[in-house]
C-alpha cells in the first residue's frame, strides 16, 4: 500500500510523477475539464492543529474529481483517549480510500498508515510537512521550467517545512541554502542523512541572511514559532529579528529571484508586506497550488 508520509518514502521519479501528474490535472481543470476519475473515493481528514489551505485544498481536490471527503478533528475521532489510536485508525481506515492526518507526532501518521489498510497522506507533523514541499517545487517549476541546479534558499527557523524542503531539494538537484540563527538550524546529523541518500544534494546552513540569498532563485520563509510553538513566541520574535524577509534582504539576492511562503504569514514578522504583496512573491499562486498538487497526490496513490 502507498503511503505518503515522509518525502524519504518517495524516489526521486516518484516525486517526479506526483509533480507531472499535478502538472497534468492543473491543465485539464483550466481548461474546463472536471473529469470524476475519483468518483465514489472518499478521502477522510482527521486533524489535530488549525488549518485553511491543507483542509480545504485537498476537500476541494477530491470534490472537483468527483469524490466525498469527511472532516473530523482529532478529539471528535476519538484520538484524545476516547479509544485506542489503532481501533480508530482500523474504523476510519474501513470507511475511507484515503485518510490525509495534521498531527503533533510523526509516529501518529504512521501507526495509521500500519493500522487503517488505506492510504496515508501527512497533512503535516512535527516533523515534515511534504504536500507543502512538493507543492512549492510544482510551483518553481512553473516559474523556471527546469529546477535542475536552480537555488532555494530558506530564511529562518529549521521547522517541519524547512526539514521538507531540504530533503525535496536533495532528491531533485536544487541547492538547498538555510540562514537560521544558531540553536534553531536543521541538524547536521539530518543533512548527513541526506547527503549519503542522495550522492549530489548540495545542502548548505549559515547564520547569515544577507549571504544566503546571494544567489537564490527562490527565497522561502515561515513563520518563526510553528503551531505547538505559541508560548515561545515573544522569545522567537527576538532571536529571529534579524531574519525578516524584506525590502533590504531582497536588495542582497538577484533582482529576478522569487518569493515563497507557504503560509500563513505573520505580517510584519518574518515578512513585509512589500515583499509579500510584492512583484517577485508567487506566495498566492503557491497557495492555490496546493489544490492542484492535492489532486496529484491522490490521483498518484489512487493510481488513476
Ligand atoms: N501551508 C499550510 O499548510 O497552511 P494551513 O496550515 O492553513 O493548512
Ligand atoms: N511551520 C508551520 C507551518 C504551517 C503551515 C507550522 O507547523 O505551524
Amino acid at each position: 500500500m502507498q503511503h505518503l508520509l515522509s518525502l524519504r518514502d518517495l524516489t526521486p521519479s516518484q516525486v517526479q510523477q506526483i509533480l507531472s501528474r499535478t502538472a497534468e490535472l492543473k491543465s485539464q481543470l483550466k481548461a474546463g475539464d472536471r473529469k470524476p476519475v475519483l468518483q465514489g473515493r472518499v478521502l477522510t481528514q482527521v486533524f489535530e492543529k488549525p488549518s485553511l489551505r491543507t483542509r480545504v485544498s485537498f476537500e476541494a481536490a477530491i470534490g472537483q474529481l468527483g469524490g466525498y471527503s469527511i472532516f473530523l478533528s482529532g478529539k471528535e475521532a476519538g484520538l484524545e483517549g476516547r479509544e485506542s489510536t489503532a481501533d480508530v485508525a482500523r474504523v476510519i481506515g474501513g470507511y475511507s480510500d484515503v485518510i490525509a492526518l495534521r498531527t503533533f507526532s510523526q509516529e501518529l501518521i504512521e501507526l495509521f498508515a500500519e493500522e487503517s489498510g488505506c492510504h496515508v497522506i501527512n497533512a503535516l507533523s512535527d516533523a515534515s510537512h511534504p504536500c507543502q514541499a512538493l507543492t512549492d517545487i510544482f510551483t518553481m517549476q512553473e516559474a523556471f521550467g527546469d529546477v535542475t541546479g536552480r537555488t532555494l534558499t530558506y530564511v529562518g527557523d529549521g521547522n517541519n517545512v524547512a526539514v521538507s524542503l531540504a530533503t525535496i531539494c536533495a532528491q531533485l538537484d536544487i541547492h538547498f541554502v538555510i540562514a537560521a540563527p544558531e540553536g534553531y538550524q536543521l541538524k547536521e546529523s539530518f543533512f548527513d542523512g541526506l547527503r549519503k541518500e542522495y550522492s549530489s544534494a548540495s545542502l548548505t546552513q549559515t547564520t547569515d541572511p544577507h549571504a544566503a540569498v546571494a544567489n537564490a532563485d527562490v527565497i522561502y520563509t515561515d513563520v518563526w514559532a510553528s503551531m505547538g510553538q505559541e508560548s515561545e513566541k515573544s522569545a522567537r520574535e527576538k532571536v529571529f529579528a534579524d531574519y525578516q524577509c524584506n525590502a533590504a534582504l531582497l536588495a542582497s539576492a538577484p533582482s529576478e529571484a522569487r518569493f515563497l511562503h507557504c503560509l500563513p504569514a505573520r505580517r510584519g514578522l518574518e515578512v513585509t508586506d512589500d515583499v509579500i504583496d510584492g512583484p517577485q512573491s508567487l506566495a498566492f499562486p503557491q497557495a492555490e497550488n496546493r489544490m492542484h498538487l492535492a489532486k496529484g497526490v491522490l490521483a498518484w496513490l489512487l493510481d488513476v
